[in-house]
């Protein structure tokens, strides 16, 4: 494992996830677990930049580690850990804040999109401010070689390859490395119920692990045209189709495609062969249910995971904790470097 490349991502325990982050995050971020040594965690202090309910934060600490080990993270095989188990992480994320311009930071999106909203100084706090700083810390402490990331944290990523070329010309040596960003520039744009991007700030989320009740009746309320039942189905940039493609085998995939054109449930029977011809018919209510079933089928089994490692927090505790052991041991080699490099006694 160790000449593997190492890749490194950080989720923010913010609310219950939903089918957008399975598909646009976890799902991808698993996949390069199979080819790269991987180190995957909790950004709990990042949350910290937004005022969090305590309990709430509990929860969702608790949530995101049940939903990555539900949707498949092998924690033998991946580093799995929360930040603040992580003294390293803080410490070098100080350091790095002696190097990193303040104009640099001060153009962020982040601070320009909050003062374009009407915040001034004296609201945004310095968490926000120093947000993509302790962002570079998680990243460099590892000797990162990729952090796959979506368009929104291209930023953060080129301020963290900053503060390490920085730090490096500063001590006059290598003393970091310099990750690369793996920016999907065409990452998929999940359809929420409403049609739009599917986002918690939009309201329009169908959760990964909700009750098989709840999960039906967010499939149910996805809002449809009017077309009359029989006709064909419009699919471009329609939600249920969208989804149907993201998570079906392309072989069923393909059957939804041809019951959408031609409004039958069975294309290749002509209706007179069903007793009563509109058994045929595939409309709106025909493909609920089928999306119903294959986020069932595809789903089904995290789902129960889920709902098993939810109840069990000692575990995920006890994991979380193992993870953060494995992390700072790792952690710490880089840290002790960036010491001596700036004569910190140690
Ligand atoms: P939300 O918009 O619901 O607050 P986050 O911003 O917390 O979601 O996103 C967490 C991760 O999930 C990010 O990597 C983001 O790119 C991905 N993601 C969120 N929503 C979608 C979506 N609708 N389609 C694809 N990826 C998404
Ligand atoms: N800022 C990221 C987000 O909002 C979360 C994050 C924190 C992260 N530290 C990271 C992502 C390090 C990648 C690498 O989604």
């Amino acid at each position: 494992m160790a000449d593997r490349k190492r890749v490194l991502t950080g989720v923010k325990p913010t609310g219950v996830p939903h089918i957008g982050n399975y598909l646009g995050a976890i799902r991808p971020a698993l996949e390069l677990t199979k080819t790269h040594d991987a180190f995957l965690f909790i950004a709990d202090l990042h949350a910290l930049t937004t005022r969090q309910d305590p309990k709430k934060l509990t929860e969702d600490t608790y949530s995101v580690a049940a939903t990555w080990l539900a949707c498949g993270v092998d924690p033998a095989k991946t580093t799995f850990y929360k930040q603040s188990d992580l003294p390293e992480v803080t410490t070098l994320a100080w350091i790095l804040s002696c190097v990193t311009p303040f104009g640099l930071l001060n153009r962020a999106h982040a601070i320009k999109d909050a003062r374009a909203k009407g915040a001034t100084d004296e609201d945004i706090n310095n968490g926000v401010f120093s947000y993509p700083v302790l962002m570079a810390a998680d990243i460099l402490l590892f000797d990162i070689d990729v952090v796959p990331v979506g368009k929104d944290q291209k930023q953060h990523l080129e301020i963290a390859q900053e503060a390490a070329r920085k730090l490096n010309n500063l001590v006059g040596k290598e003393v970091l490395k310099t990750p690369a960003a793996k920016i999907d520039e065409d990452v998929m744009t999940v359809p929420g119920l409403d049609g739009r991007k599917m986002s918690k700030s939009y309201d329009n989320t169908i959760e990964i692990f909700s009750t098989d009740k709840q999960l039906e009746s967010k499939v149910m309320s996805i809002k449809t045209d009017s077309t009359s039942y029989g006709d064909p189905l419009k699919s471009e940039g329609e939600t249920i189709f969208q989804l149907y493609q993201l998570l079906a085998t392309p072989e069923r995939a393909r059957v939804l495609a041809r019951q959408y054109a031609t409004g039958r449930r069975d294309p290749d029977q002509p209706d007179t062969a069903f007793p009563d011809p509109k058994k045929n018919y595939f409309g709106w209510g025909n493909a609920k249910k089928a999306l119903y079933e294959v986020i069932q089928e595809r789903l089904g089994p995290a789902r129960k995971e889920y709902a098993k490692l939810i109840e069990d927090k000692p575990y995920l505790r006890k994991l979380l904790a193992e993870g953060a052991e494995r992390a700072r041991a790792t952690g710490s080699v880089v840290l002790a470097r960036v010491s001596d490099a700036l004569g910190i006694v140690r």
